[in-house]
């Protein structure tokens, strides 16, 4: 049986391990997850959801408290139309996360990253132009577009100096979205570099219904979009996501024709992950009927999760002053509504089933979104006789999707004192 390594993904006049980290906000993908990718000769993503949140953490900026000091005067009041992003901070925030990323990679792999269109941030236009001429200003290797369709996106870059050069690609659900993108991309004379096909066990947002993600399979969608490029004699190399949790299973969609795969959720429990040490072991111990795909994320799309991620219920005073993500270009989030409507005639502490505060709990690492098969987690590493289990590292991960043969996953070896 093949493995994974016996291919390479070729982007332009580069050759890549064909193995490329999927974007995991806010910063669970971090940079050191992503250089790790890059050191090994894929591709990591780190992501620039809540940018200014993540530099705050990494680099000890204030850009959350000050944002809220500009704004608290409107906490009481649902309406935050007025709450906006300064751009020039944004972009501040956005250049530091991608600078310092990028002076510290290594090897000859990418680093990209994952921008969603669906962080509103009550101004979609501006602030997702100023997210991507800063990422491509700093350094960036490469742009993921995602959760959305990015209908307008490349008109917003097309007059960047790196718009050539810097490697764009978009992640879809369905032909009919690629098909949409595609159309505009060809008004400003830009084919995507890569498309990353999405399929319904992906973690984070899902591109199908709550009720239908069960009817789709990605092997279908990716031989549905293959075909469809090969008809129209488009050479854009298609990387599947969702599920391909072996090296073999990477393997297959190889054969089929694609031209990498992209993957995260055993990523998650590694150390170089950003979630905190309680949510990996959470992610660890999950059974199958501890998972679902539920609508509390404002965004209106589903999205996977454990049932006990401490946002679910969770009934957060809505935090739009400091964050505010999603608010859409009115100033509106449906977690604001939904809060309203659960703390009508209510004192102290209230919950919140319809709908969660994303960006306070993405924040706080309390939104524990994860892949599909979260239940299997624990069959790639040994637990440890004080009942936890051991975590990996990326590299570790990384290896055993390049060379596993058979669906096997290797074990890591145990730490020194448990031999
Ligand atoms: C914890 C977690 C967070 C994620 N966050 C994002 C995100 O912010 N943006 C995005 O486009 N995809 C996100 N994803 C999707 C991944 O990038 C990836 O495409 C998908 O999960 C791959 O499938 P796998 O997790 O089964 O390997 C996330 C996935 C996970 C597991």
């Amino acid at each position: 049986m093949k493995k994974l390594d016996k291919f390479r993904l070729r982007l332009g006049k580069q050759e890549f391990v064909p193995i490329m980290l999927g974007g995991m906000g806010m910063d669970i993908s971090t940079a050191e997850m992503a250089i790790e990718f890059s050191r090994l000769g894929g591709i990591g993503h780190i992501s620039d959801a809540m940018v200014e949140a993540v530099s705050d953490r990494r680099f000890g900026t204030h850009f959350v408290k000050d944002k809220y000091q500009l704004y608290k005067r409107l906490a009481s009041s649902p309406n935050k139309a007025e709450v906006q992003f300064d751009l020039e901070l944004l972009r501040k925030a956005a250049t530091l996360h991608v600078e310092k990323t990028m002076n510290e990679k290594r090897g000859d792999g990418g680093i990209y990253i994952n921008c969603m269109e669906k962080l509103t941030m009550n101004n979609p236009k501006e602030t997702l132009q100023v997210r991507l001429s800063a990422a491509m200003d700093a350094g960036i290797d490469g742009i993921t577009l995602s959760a959305g369709l990015h209908l307008g996106s490349f008109e917003l870059i097309k007059d960047h100096p790196r718009f050539r050069d810097v490697k764009l690609g978009i992640i879809v659900s369905s032909l009919r979205a690629l098909t949409l993108f595609l159309k505009r991309a060809a008004r400003v004379d830009r084919l995507p570099d890569f498309v990353v096909v999405e399929g319904p066990l992906a973690g984070g947002h899902l591109g199908f219904g709550l009720e239908d993600w069960k009817k789709y399979n990605l092997k279908d969608i990716t031989t549905e979009v293959l075909n469809h490029l090969e008809e129209k004699g488009l050479a854009i190399p298609v990387i599947p996501a969702g599920g391909i949790f072996t090296g073999t299973d990477g393997v297959e969609f190889l054969e089929m024709g694609a031209s990498a795969i992209q993957v995260a959720n055993r990523f998650t429990i590694t150390e170089e992950s950003g979630l905190l040490a309680d949510a990996k072991q959470e992610y660890l111990k999950a059974t199958e009927s501890d998972v679902e795909v539920n609508m509390t994320s404002p965004t209106g799309y589903p999205m996977r999760m454990l049932k006990i991620s401490p946002s679910t219920g969770s009934g957060v005073k809505p935090n739009c002053e400091s964050l505010g993500y999603l608010l859409d270009r009115d100033g509106n989030c449906s977690y604001i509504a939904a809060y309203g409507r659960a703390s009508e005639g209510k004192k102290g502490r209230i919950s919140v089933d319809e709908k969660t505060c994303l960006c306070t709990h993405m924040r706080n690492y309390k939104c524990w979104t994860c892949g599909h098969y979260v239940y299997r987690l624990k069959d790639t590493t040994n637990l440890l006789p004080d009942g936890t289990y051991q975590l990996l590292t990326t590299a570790h991960v990384f290896k055993d999707y390049q060379f596993s043969t058979d669906h096997e996953i290797k074990l890591p070896p145990l730490p020194p004192a448990e031999k």
